[in-house]
């Protein structure tokens, strides 16, 4: 149930498949709870930044917090070198670990879909940070590469997930393709062995009574033993009101995760 929820990672079939509009109106209900909510985007590239959009869904009541953005629309890893600038793990979880102390629930949103690289310089914690015992102790609880990816030593999103130990939500598409996007990213990320809660279908629209639409939910489920956990209406006016209407409508949110 949401009240037990701490903590829960977002991540989506693509990218622009709904992740933020999921994690704003997941942050909005647990809010609307009493909860202590956060939204963290650690890593966001190209215009409009994601942090803004997620700002404007939440009305600006919910805190968004960010590590690393850039301005080259593309995977982490592409965007970092474009700016000659390395992405440090260890800070992006120690960012989201702290952010662990000070709010009831962290929302992480992820960057794309699991399979995205986000950096191939997974350096050992700098000794500088390993004199302080406190610190030291965090980044040993980060176990940063215990995921040991096997994908040429590159990082992914999914090792972050599997880092962050975090339960995870995949957002998928409604419309045709969704099948097949949704089932690759559900085995993918069992292969990696994350903690699947389920999948939320976005932008899904009644009444096109399109068999592709109605029928792919049960198909993705049946193919992979996943759960599909709710089914967001395509909404006309995304603004922070809408999202608040829809938070109160779908009293199923309470049961997602
Ligand atoms: N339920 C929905 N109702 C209306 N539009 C939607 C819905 N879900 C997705 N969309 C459309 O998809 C776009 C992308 O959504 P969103 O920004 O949440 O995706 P994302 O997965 O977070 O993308 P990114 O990878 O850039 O973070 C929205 O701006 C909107 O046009
Ligand atoms: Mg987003």
């Amino acid at each position: 149930m949401i009240s037990s929820l701490k903590n829960i990672f977002i991540t989506g079939t693509d990218t622009g498949v709904g992740k933020s509009i999921f994690s704003a109106l997941l942050a909005i209900s647990l809010h609307n709870e009493g909860k202590k909510v956060c939204i963290s985007k650690p890593i966001q590239t190209g215009f409009p930044k994601d942090t803004d959009f997620l700002k404007e869904l939440t009305g600006n009541k919910i805190p968004i917090f960010n590590t690393y953005s850039f301005s080259l629309p593309a995977a982490p890893i592409i965007s970092a070198e474009h700016e000659n600038k390395k992405i440090d793990l260890e800070k992006i979880i120690l960012d989201i670990r702290n952010l662990e102390k000070e709010f009831d629930c962290v929302i992480v949103e992820g960057i794309g879909g699991v399979a995205v690289p986000i950096t191939d310089h997974v350096i050992a914690r700098s000794p500088l940070m390993a004199d302080d015992e406190a610190i030291s102790k965090t980044l040993r609880d980060c176990r940063i590469g215990a995921s040991a990816s096997p994908h040429n030593d590159t990082y992914l999103v999914a090792d972050l997930i599997k880092d962050l130990n975090y339960p995870v939500i995949i957002v998928s598409r409604s419309s045709l393709g969704t099948i097949n996007h949704s089932v690759l990213t559900i085995e993918f990320a069992k292969q990696k062995d994350l903690n699947i809660l389920g999948f939320i279908v976005s932008a899904y629209d009644e009444t096109l009574n399109d068999p592709v639409i109605k029928t792919a939910p049960d198909v993705i489920s049946k193919l992979t033993k996943v759960k599909c956990l709710m089914k967001i209406p395509l909404v006309k006016k995304l603004s922070f009101e809408s999202l608040n209407s829809l938070a109160e409508k779908f009293a199923t949110l309470k049961y997602v995760c």
